[in-house]
């Protein structure tokens, strides 16, 4: 998020306390959102409409609350770990500002995900309030019309399973409420919100593990990240009547930036924090609802580039729970309509990597893959309720880990192009070793620690 006209003569606040308070004030609003507002009734479609629509830039509290909740809503319905894999196993090459929004839009179940990804890059060049040229002023304002038309009304549920009311919609068709157009407007604003921010992320980790993921994983790289290299640095926002805040002493109408990475609170006696910087998504009314979703993108989109370790790293986490499973008390667990024990979480990742990897092969190979015929975690044998003792771990692990490496050798000896273009039918191979370290996760997360509070553990 760019500052198109940062002002010398703004107070730049730099103390975590003036900071909040500057983000929580009711009469602190944030900017462009001035500028936006006073172009009266700018034309529905444009994108000095978009500005003067979205939660981003609304200060009014009322109208803030409400189209904020918009946002919220639409969120509900993209699930972290689906946008993780779906962005881990998509094709390289692309810009990732582009790819981030694609993956949003199909989720969101939007019509044309790649015209609207173009769209929204468009839109992105002056959302800010960047000063464009007659020619790009247009090309935005035709890229609005033309998400606005693609977003008035989902053209097909974002996906069949979710629950009521957590499909993608806000819950309207974009017709009811005071304004449908407002509906879309919180739509489109979650794509222009997510769109250089995210791809940012990915960039500033890319800089600071250029030879690819720590021991730790994306996770741990992408906290580190945001605490020492946020992509959003500056909050901006305008004083609406004289007000004191903080240690703050400001005018109607005055500008004030908070400096995100230096407006960190003061390091615990006992070491530094270890999160990302507090104001990395910023604080208060306005705060990111998309950070589950962000994190979840960017993590994909830097695993992507690797997808062996996607494969040996699930295995891994796999083995780590799999070490706790001697504890196990024998009583089946039920998660999602499901009964999950050890043997049966270890039968499903072994059957898994092996189906999959056959898949593989055989595509390879110029063959049809051999019809499903698995029972999967349909069925529960005799054999998946025994004890889980430490000589089944033993047997595991050797199982697991070697299965492990053969898809990265596998997976090693394939060019990016076999990767994304896959022969044969079904997903990309790059897409399939998404797939699998994310069902990985799931089964050895649906059985978890033994004595950890019940529900999948898997990887947020
Ligand atoms: C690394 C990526 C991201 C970062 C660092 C980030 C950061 C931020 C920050 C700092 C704000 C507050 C701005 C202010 O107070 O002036 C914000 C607002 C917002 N962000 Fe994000 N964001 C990211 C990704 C996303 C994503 C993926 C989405 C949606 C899918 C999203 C949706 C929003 C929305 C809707 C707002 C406006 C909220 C409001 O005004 O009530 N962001 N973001």
């Amino acid at each position: 998020m760019t500052i198109s006209d940062p002002s010398v003569r703004s107070p730049r606040v730099t103390a975590y306390a003036d900071a909040r308070a500057v983000l929580d004030h009711p009469l602190l609003v944030p900017e462009p959102a001035g500028a936006a507002a006073g172009a009266a009734d700018p034309p529905v479609g444009s994108l000095a409409w978009l500005r003067a629509s979205v939660a981003r830039f609304t200060g009014d509290p009322q109208a803030h609350a409400r189209r904020r909740a918009r946002a919220e809503a639409g969120l509900a319905g993209l699930d972290p770990r689906d946008l993780r894999q779906a962005a881990a196993g998509s094709p390289v090459g692309a810009d990732d500002r582009h790819t981030v929004v694609r993956l949003l839009a199909e989720e969101l179940g939007l019509p044309d995900p790649d015209a609207v990804a173009e769209a929204v890059v468009t839109v992105c060049a002056g959302y800010f309030g960047e000063e464009l040229d007659p020619a790009r002023a247009q090309a935005a304002d035709e890229a609005v019309a033309s998400l606005l038309a693609r977003t008035t009304r989902p053209a097909r549920p974002a996906r069949p399973a979710r629950p009521a009311g957590k499909d993608g919609t806000d819950g309207t068709d974009g017709t009811d409420g005071t304004d449908g157009t407002e509906a879309a407007a919180q739509r489109i604003g979650l794509l222009v919100q997510a769109c250089d921010a995210t791809a940012r992320l990915v960039e500033h980790a890319r800089r600071a593990a250029p030879n690819g993921l720590p021991p730790g994983g994306a996770d741990v790289l992408l906290a580190e990240v945001l605490r020492q290299d946020p992509p959003v640095t500056v909050l901006r926002r305008r004083t609406l009547a004289d007000a004191r805040v903080g240690g703050l002493d400001l005018r109607a109408g005055e500008v004030v930036l908070v400096d995100v990475a230096a407006a960190a609170p003061d390091a615990p006696a006992d070491g530094a924090p270890d999160g990302p910087a507090p104001l990395a998504f910023g604080a208060g009314p306005h705060r990111c609802p998309g950070r589950a979703q962000a994190v979840a993108l960017a993590a994909g989109l830097l695993e992507r580039d690797d997808p062996a370790a996607q494969v040996t790293g699930a295995v891994a986490r796999a083995l780590d729970l799999a070490a706790t499973w001697t504890a196990w008390d024998g009583r089946p667990l039920a998660v999602d309509d499901r009964v999950h024990t050890p043997h049966k979480a270890i039968r499903r990742i072994a059957d898994h990597l092996v189906d999959h990897l056959a898949e593989l092969e055989a595509r390879l190979a110029g063959r049809e893959p051999q019809p499903d015929h698995w029972h999967a975690s349909a069925t529960t044998t005799p054999a998946d309720l025994a004890p889980f003792t430490a000589e089944d771990l033993d047997e595991a692990r050797s199982r697991l880990v070697r299965l492990g490496h053969v898809w990265a050798d596998r997976l090693g000896s394939l060019s990016d192009a076999q990767l994304d273009r896959s022969p044969g039918r079904g997903w990309s191979f790059r897409l399939l070793a998404a797939h699998v370290a994310g069902s990985l996760d799931y089964y050895a997360g649906a059985v978890g620690r033994p004595g950890a509070a019940a529900g999948p553990e898997g990887r947020e």
